[in-house]
């Protein structure tokens, strides 16, 4: 089931300098927000608050109608928000196989074995590697990498899913594909999801809207087009000029 996620001025402090410089946000249930931002922007930091693992010094966040983090404290656990991570390296387990990779995350969960085996069936027939389960991740293409690793987020039902950079290591025919493979997933499980990204073009292929952070401030949210208006950001022409 998929929820909201609310952001409500919050700020993350790192050795006196603000990462995160009142951020507030919403992103509906069902929807998709990209965050686009340069490297160093605080686009892994941001994530990393939803995901519970960063303490915002001020500010509050919200995961439907729980509040999950108030000022100075984890209202609630990371293991405990049910949300799932796509990490930009992917960090899938070497040793484990594809079957392994997904089986791991649902250990330890209220789930049956049949339903163990029915879910991951179910989402390796829909991400098309039904045929390589048996297979290591250092036996498969970059492309079916990255399919794995999707599929190792949606095998838990999450209530969202938190995509950092997914694609960024990929050539551009293949993006192009998995881009629009991963918009029509998270779409037909009307998965909540943020999609962060320095590349406007994913933004923009991804996201329902767009985020703009620029040093740890959102300076832009809505569509990328409406940038046109912005003569006041500097990288405003830029980004449109990627998307031209
Ligand atoms: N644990 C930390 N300690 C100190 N500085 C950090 C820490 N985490 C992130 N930063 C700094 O915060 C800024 C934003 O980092 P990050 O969120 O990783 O940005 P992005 O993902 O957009 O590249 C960077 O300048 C980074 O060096
Ligand atoms: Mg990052």
């Amino acid at each position: 089931m998929s929820t909201s996620i609310e952001l409500d001025g919050v700020a993350v402090l790192r050795q006196g300098r603000k990462v995160l410089d009142e951020v507030s946000l919403r992103v509906p249930a069902g929807a998709i927000l990209s965050v686009l931002g340069s490297s160093g922007s605080g686009k892994t930091t941001l994530l990393r608050v939803v995901a519970g693992f960063v303490r915002p010094q001020s500010g509050v966040v919200r995961i439907g109608d729980a509040l999950v983090s108030e000022p100075g404290r984890i209202v609630i656990a990371p293991e405990e928000r049910e949300i799932a991570m796509v990490f930009q390296d992917l960090a899938l387990w070497p040793h484990l196989t594809v079957h392994g990779n997904l089986a791991f995350g649902l250990a330890g969960r209220n789930v049956t074995r049949a339903e163990r085996e029915d879910r991951i069936a179910a989402i390796l027939a829909r991400v098309g590697l039904s045929a390589k389960e048996r297979r290591h991740p250092g036996e498969l293409s970059g492309g079916e990498r990255q399919r794995v690793a999707i599929a190792r987020a949606l095998v838990l039902d999450p209530r969202a899913v938190l995509l950092d950079e997914p694609l960024s290591n990929l050539d551009v025919g293949l993006k192009q594909e998995l881009l629009s493979f991963f918009r029509e997933l998270l779409g037909e499980r009307k998965a909540t999801a943020l999609y962060v990204t320095h590349d406007p073009r994913e933004a923009q292929a991804l996201g329902d809207h767009t985020a703009v952070l620029d040093e740890g401030r959102i300076v832009h949210l809505g569509s990328l087009d409406g940038l046109r208006s912005r003569t006041d950001l500097p990288f405003a022409r830029q980004i449109l000029q990627a998307l031209a």
